[in-house]
């Protein structure tokens, strides 16, 4: 208010330490006043009622000696005051001086010397003048005064290096009018209320203007889980090789889909409760249809019908197939949509596919760093006429050269539903080592002729877990930092939408 009523009257302020603060106080020299000013003045220039400009200025205050020096005198003129005149009765000698003055004897002495007030003989120290002028003092007290010196730089460099005077920067400003000066400081209103339409203060109200350069609150928005970004992502290069996807609703399958329709030997290690979960409420599983599993059966203990493949030799139980589990592998989900598919070729012909699934399998294994009991495959799944063993490789290589994993080795291994199977290695450059990341084959004739495809239809596939890709492109080392009660909501936010 001080600011803009200085200004109504005078137009300017050309220096803020001038300003009058009213009561007993007066000018507004001090440094507090001054960041007073500044802070008023900020904000008056924020709102365009006043434009001001910065200037600074160096002012000097005394050091504890300097401010001694300016009460008492300087060393030298106590020194000339002790000293008696010359020719007078009393005698002092250097020592008795020093006796008499300390320190400041010892200081003082070479510079009363020098400005010739004081002489010697012998030991004894007289007057030389009668009257002096002690500058030093003088100036200190200017300063006192004043914070500067009219001597100027040299004067203050000579005190500054006597350490008697210490400098300190001092800002102060000089102020216009604004665009927008007014002295009617109310803070502007933000809202036009009904009450001042009813009212009518709306004419004397004084409106904010608004502001299109502030940028908008945040907004809440959801955000996609990390491995659901993956899964976008890997969902896309499928669409773009021009996959269609699987339905993968069902979490819980019969033993039927997820092993038997799959060439996976009753028998089979797998199959025991240390690795699958098997629900026990309903107990049974919904009937494949019985064509299809007594062929299915008479695979797996005899092999097929021209003798090619002997089969396993071994019981084959329909108790166990119609038990139920949470599905190890989403290759459960392909045996339904292959046999779908070969359904479909003996009444329509048979038409090449393309399918795949991303979604949760589970396994009873021990969980770890890199463990979980529940994770998410990646599956795809390739039949068409004659395809080989060159065919997967070769859709492999395609495949993950968009996920950039451009440098795969293959490594023969065994799946139970296809030969030759593949294990899948990719070049990890930041680990400096090949690691694995998927598995793939050729799905056996054991398990598609009961299907009931054409003979010469082929089917490959391969398939991958969704959290390490998802650990490598994020550097999460703890699986239990992706999935769980451990996963940071922030991190989920933050993390960036995945391009491979
Ligand atoms: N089901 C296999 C697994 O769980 C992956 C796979 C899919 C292998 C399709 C071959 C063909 O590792």
């Amino acid at each position: 208010q001080l600011v803009v009523n200085t200004l109504a009257k005078d137009s300017v302020i050309p220096d803020t330490r001038k300003l009058v603060i009213p009561g007993a106080k007066g000018q507004a020299t001090t440094a507090e006043d001054q960041n007073a000013v500044i802070s008023a003045l900020a904000s008056l220039a924020s709102r365009d009622i006043v434009s001001y400009e910065q200037h600074d200025t160096f002012t000097y205050f005394l050091t504890a000696e300097g401010a001694q020096i300016a009460r008492d005198g300087s060393h030298e003129a106590l020194v000339w005051a002790a000293v008696p005149a010359k020719g007078s009765e009393e005698v002092i000698t250097i020592k008795q001086l020093q006796d008499q003055l300390g320190q400041t004897a010892k200081i003082g002495q070479g510079k009363a010397f020098k400005n010739g007030w004081v002489g010697k003989e012998g030991d004894k120290l007289f007057k030389l003048v009668s009257t002096i002028v002690d500058t030093t003092q003088e100036e200190l007290n200017e300063v006192v005064k004043s914070g500067t010196l009219k001597g100027g730089e040299k004067a203050i460099a000579e005190l500054r290096k006597r350490k008697l005077l210490e400098q300190k920067k001092s800002l102060w400003y000089s102020v216009k009018k604004g665009s927008a000066f007014t002295t009617d400081l109310r803070k502007p209103e933000t809202d036009l209320t009904a009450e001042m339409l009813a009212t009518g203060s709306w004419k004397n109200s004084n409106f904010k203007q608004y502001n299109f350069d502030a940028d908008g609150t945040p907004t809440n928005g959801g955000a996609l889980h990390p491995l659901m970004k993956v899964r976008e992502e890997v969902k896309g290069i499928f669409f773009e090789m021009g996959f269609a996807e699987m339905p993968t609703d069902a979490f819980v399958e019969s033993c039927f889909w997820n092993f038997d329709a799959l060439y996976v030997p009753q028998q089979h290690p797998a199959r025991e409760t240390q690795d699958t979960f098997y629900v026990s409420s309903p107990a049974k599983a919904l009937s494949p249809p019985k064509d299809y599993i007594d062929r299915v059966s008479a695979y797996h203990i005899h092999g097929s019908p021209d003798g090619a493949s002997r089969g396993y030799q071994a019981p084959f139980s329909l108790d166990e197939s119609h038990r139920l589990l949470l599905r190890t592998h989403t290759t459960a989900v392909s045996s339904r949509m292959l046999y779908a598919l070969a359904q479909k070729s003996k009444k329509e012909g048979f038409k090449p596919a393309k399918l795949f699934s991303i979604d949760r399998v589970f396994r009873n294994e021990a969980v770890d760093a890199t463990h979980l009991a529940e994770f998410h495959q990646v599956e795809g799944v390739v039949a068409d006429r004659g395809l080989t063993l060159g065919d997967l490789i070769g859709f492999m290589q395609t495949f993950f050269a968009k996920m950039g994993l451009p440098n795969l080795r293959f490594k023969p291994a065994y799946n139970p539903y296809t030969e030759p199977s593949l294990e899948i290695f990719c070049w990890h450059p930041g680990l400096g080592k090949w690691v694995e990341i998927g598995n793939s084959g050729m799905f056996r004739p054991e398990m598609l002729e009961p299907m009931g495809f054409p003979p010469d239809v082929r089917v490959h596939g391969w398939g991958l877990g969704l959290e390490r890709p998802t650990m490598i492109r994020y550097g999460i080392t703890n699986i239990r930092s992706l999935v769980g009660h451990k996963v940071s909501i922030e991190g989920v936010e933050k993390s960036p939408a995945v391009r491979f």
